[in-house]
């Protein structure tokens, strides 16, 4: 199965293009309806938007009390989300630490952030290595929060047109996050609003406040 390669200079050239033809747009996407649903209920603090784009969910993360760091490796999304969040006003965009950065290898720092989201990133290397890369941001009570494009059919499991797209899977999930240091709070395939597209894989999970990443954390406090 061929297709494009969902690199960084991919990225850089889409996002250039579509902000420079249609950045009005862009800027009226709504935040993700999965994310706004699942964390409504959160208590604000240290949250990463790994993937963050043209950064709807993290001016929304902001606008409710989150402190955020935003990384992607898309210079153009950076600074189109950047623009949108000045314009937001200093409170909001004083919350927000805007970082370019590869996910491949950029780690959030270990054990310290209340929430780590990461939507809709294509994964270069293994989804279980990418999973484990963004939930060893999560500190103690915390929450990592993912979203994948599946390019399947829900009702036979047959490849839909996008079946070269390698994102987050409620498999690659439940392997990469050790039962006794997580709760799995959603770990459920969605269909997508648009019909033939396939289902997203939400992945909600809570770091439970003991266990064996607890010790692990606790080595390098
Ligand atoms: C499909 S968009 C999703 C954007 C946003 N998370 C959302 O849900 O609307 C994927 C984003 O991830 C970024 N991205 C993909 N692979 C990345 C990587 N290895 N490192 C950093 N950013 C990456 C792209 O530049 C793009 O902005």
């Amino acid at each position: 199965m061929t297709g494009p390669k969902f690199d960084q200079d991919f990225w850089e050239r889409l996002w250039s293009k579509t902000l420079s033809e249609q950045a009005g747009k862009v800027a009226l996407r709504p935040p993700n309806a999965h994310l706004t649903a699942e964390v409504a209920g959160l208590v604000p603090g240290h949250a990463v938007d790994a993937g963050c784009g043209h950064g709807a969910e993290t001016l929304w993360l902001a606008a409710h009390g989150w402190q955020v760091t935003a990384v992607d490796f898309s210079a153009s999304a950076l600074a189109h989300a950047r623009s949108m969040a000045e314009a937001a006003g200093d409170v909001i965009a004083g919350r927000i630490e805007w970082v370019e950065g590869d996910l491949g290898t950029w780690a959030p720092d270990p054990g310290q952030f209340d929430l780590v989201i990461c939507l809709y990133v294509h994964i270069a290397g293994s989804v279980e290595g990418m999973v484990a890369r963004m939930a060893s941001g999560v500190a103690p009570g915390g929450t990592l929060f993912m979203v994948g494009h599946r390019p399947i059919d829900p009702g036979t499991g047959a490849p839909t047109a996008a079946a070269n797209q390698v994102q987050v899977s409620v498999e690659g999930a439940v392997a990469a996050l050790d039962p006794d240091a997580w709760e799995l709070v959603v770990a459920q395939d969605r269909p997508r609003s648009a019909a033939g597209t396939g289902v997203d894989a939400v992945i909600r999970a809570r770091r439970r406040n003991t266990g064996p990443h607890q010790n692990q954390l606790d080595g390098l406090a």
